[in-house]
């Protein structure tokens, strides 16, 4: 089940644990519910587990070492380091801070979180470089670098991953920076995979989604109090979308979820699928998504299902729509 990830010498997961809700991000977070959560992800055969400094403050990693911190030779650990941290000197002092909250001497794959450009790239990978050179990072990319973005990086340096939003409700990738991350090898991980929950099967309408989730840019600004972007969104078309991969839900007998999963797995480019769980129930839920893949005539339907949300939405692929990628 275990693949290499990109041109590394990672073997991982086609699925990815996600670290970030269970640091609180979407509310009331029981600790002993996160532990199980990523102790439950272990078990049921995920190797491959996705933080930042930025989840928590460091407590998202803290967890994961408390969690899994036994494991540490058996698991791959992505973290990232916060845009306003890209300067060389602190990304070094970053790193040293993340290695020291998840207990380890090294991280497998190290991400600048989003593009900074008040601090030259070329002297935030040099940095990325010498952690390399020194044995604290075994490989490092970027996260939510558009079509501009990853060219520069590209040009730079050894980028082994570009983590970017990506799942039915949010196809902009698709038109300019997945078919230039295909062309370079480099794998995309595709991250809110399941919509902050939308695609988990337990909304009908997306007037029953929380208001603090409803904030990309597929919700109209003027609607919910918690948008930063000034688009007027596309409900109708998503709630179309919703409706329709109901009908699909009834007809194959398949989950939200497994159809969700197995659409990203089969889309170019794509080396890692992230989900995020709040406990251990949710995350044995997740052993189906491992080894799920659609039929051909499955994966047609959703595509044309989304194709029309996807052109609504267009190509930025900022998904709050806080203008901070090109
Ligand atoms: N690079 C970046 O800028 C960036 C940005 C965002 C996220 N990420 C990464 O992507 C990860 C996942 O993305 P995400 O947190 O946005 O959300 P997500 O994975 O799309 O959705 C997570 C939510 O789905 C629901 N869920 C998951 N499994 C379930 C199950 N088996 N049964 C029922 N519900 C289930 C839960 O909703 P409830 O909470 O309602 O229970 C959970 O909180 C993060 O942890 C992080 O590692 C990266």
């Amino acid at each position: 089940m275990k693949k290499r990830f990109g041109k590394t010498d990672l073997m991982t997961t086609p699925i990815v644990y996600g670290c970030m809700g269970g640091a609180g991000a979407f509310g009331a977070q029981e600790e002993t519910d996160s532990i199980e959560a990523l102790r439950e992800a272990f078990n049921i055969g995920i190797n491959f587990f996705d933080t930042a400094e930025a989840y928590g403050g460091g407590y998202s990693e803290q967890l994961l070492n408390k969690a899994l911190g036994d494991k540490r030779s058996e698991i791959v650990i992505s973290s990232k380091v916060a845009r306003e941290n890209l300067a060389p000197d602190r990304i070094i002092e970053a790193c040293e801070r993340s290695l020291k909250n998840l207990g380890t001497d090294y991280i497998d794959i190290y991400m600048l979180h989003w593009p900074n450009r008040d601090v030259p790239l070329a002297d935030s990978i040099g940095a990325l470089k010498k952690l390399k050179d020194d044995g604290k990072i075994r490989a490092y990319g970027v996260s939510n670098f558009g079509k501009e973005d990853i060219d520069d990086a590209l040009a730079l340096g050894d980028i082994s991953v570009n983590q970017l939003p990506y799942h039915l409700f949010y196809r902009t990738i698709e038109f300019e920076v997945q078919p230039k991350c295909e062309k370079a090898g480099v794998p995309i991980m595709c991250y809110s995979s399941l919509m902050q929950g939308l695609l988990a099967g337990k909304y009908k309408s997306l007037q029953d989604f929380p208001v603090d989730r409803a904030r990309t840019r597929m919700f109209d600004h003027r609607k919910w109090p918690e948008v930063a972007h000034n688009e007027e969104g596309a409900e109708a078309t998503g709630q179309e979308l919703l409706d329709e991969l109901w009908a699909i839900v009834g007809d194959t007998g398949m989950s939200m979820e497994e159809l969700a999963i197995g659409w990203l797995k089969s889309r170019p480019a794509v080396g890692g699928v992230i989900v995020g769980t709040r406990n251990g129930e949710q995350s044995r839920g997740l052993k189906k998504l491992l080894d799920v893949e659609l039929d051909t005539s499955v994966l047609e339907r959703l595509t044309k299902a989304s194709d029309p949300l996807k052109q609504a939405l267009g190509s930025n692929i900022d998904m709050w729509g806080k203008g901070r990628t090109r």
